[in-house]
């Protein structure tokens, strides 16, 4: 495929470099995290229990954030052996089966609201979230954690990534996107010049680890939503990211049912304690790993929000 001049060097910036089509294995680049894509689909696998989960600390109360468009983005694979370029994809593209079930339904009975949590996060403090999320039982996976994760950054970044669950990296150093993915994201926020920490928050819609890095339960995401709604609240973006499909369908409600592909490339807006925050959607950087001809989009994505930012600079 011939590229212009200007996606030579967004894709040699990105360390994109030739697009290589599977043929047959694995690819020995991917991590584990990547290579267990794609998650299972809660619906597919396992219906609901129809009573008895009750929902955790946000349970009751409006989320605090809300919005003014669920992508299932259709897995490809890329990976070595052969340049696009020289040949047509010969291989059919393997059958993936999901390799997690998600937790068992008497699992997923245990979520229960804890209305201390509720009520001590509703007030917290920056540092007072992480403490509190640090000592929340709601969900089976804090028995299964080794540590939560809260966020990168604090108040004071202009920009807010929403991801949406710590991986077996993050879960070990606790902080969100340090694994391959979160390299991939400090690499495209480097290439329109957004610095993590310093320009950039970053928060997940879950605070703990799903394991097998199975796709968040329903529950599980309002369990924890209170959490997220405090954390952006204290952190008032003045623009908002939301990567993938579980941080678009949770603060943009209207795109349940829409891809990621349908969605970006518009500026939305999440309402985020009182004010109208101009919001960026843009694909999960995992999803980006399996599909590396997409990061020139998020790139454009990310230089959308960077404009959003020096017009309310
Ligand atoms: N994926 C996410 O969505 N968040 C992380 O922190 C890591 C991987």
């Amino acid at each position: 495929m011939a590229l212009t001049r200007e996606q030579s060097l967004v894709w040699e910036a990105m360390g994109i470099g030739p697009q290589w089509i599977l043929r047959s294995g694995q690819d020995p680049l991917l991590s584990e995290e990547t290579q267990t894509k794609p998650k299972a689909a809660f619906s597919s696998v396992e219906p609901a229990p129809a009573a008895s989960v009750r929902v955790g600390p946000s349970v009751g109360t409006a989320p605090t954030a809300s919005s003014t468009v669920v992508a299932t983005p259709t897995r490809k694979l890329q990976t070595s052996l052969r340049p696009v370029q020289e040949s047509p994809v010969t291989a059919a593209p393997r059958a993936l089966k999901p390799v997690a079930r998600v937790q068992s339904t008497a699992a997923r009975a245990q979520v229960e609201p804890d209305p201390v949590l509720v009520e001590q996060v509703k007030t917290a403090t920056w540092e007072g979230i992480a403490e509190i999320v640090a000592r929340c039982e709601v969900c089976p996976m804090s028995k299964t954690r080794t540590q939560t994760v809260c966020a990168d950054g604090t108040p004071g970044c202009p920009v807010v990534i929403v991801g949406e669950a710590p991986g077996r990296d993050e879960d070990i150093e606790g902080v969100p996107f340090v694994g391959k993915s979160g390299r991939l994201l400090t690499t495209i926020l480097d290439a329109v010049g957004l610095k993590r920490g310093v320009d950039v928050a970053i928060v997940n819609v879950l605070k703990c680890r799903p394991l097998n890095n199975r796709d968040p339960l329903p529950e599980e995401t309002q369990a924890c939503r209170a959490f997220l709604d405090r954390q952006l609240e204290l952190l008032a973006p003045r623009v908002l990211i939301l990567m993938g499909r579980h941080a678009m369908a949770g603060l943009l409600p209207e795109s349940a049912g829409t891809s990621i592909g349908r969605v970006r490339g518009k500026v939305h807006h999440v309402t985020i304690g009182g004010r109208s925050v101009p919001t960026v959607v843009s694909y999960h950087p995992s999803y980006l790993l399996r599909n590396p001809v997409e990061k020139e989009k998020s790139w454009h994505d990310l230089l959308q929000a960077k404009r959003l930012l020096d017009e309310r600079s």
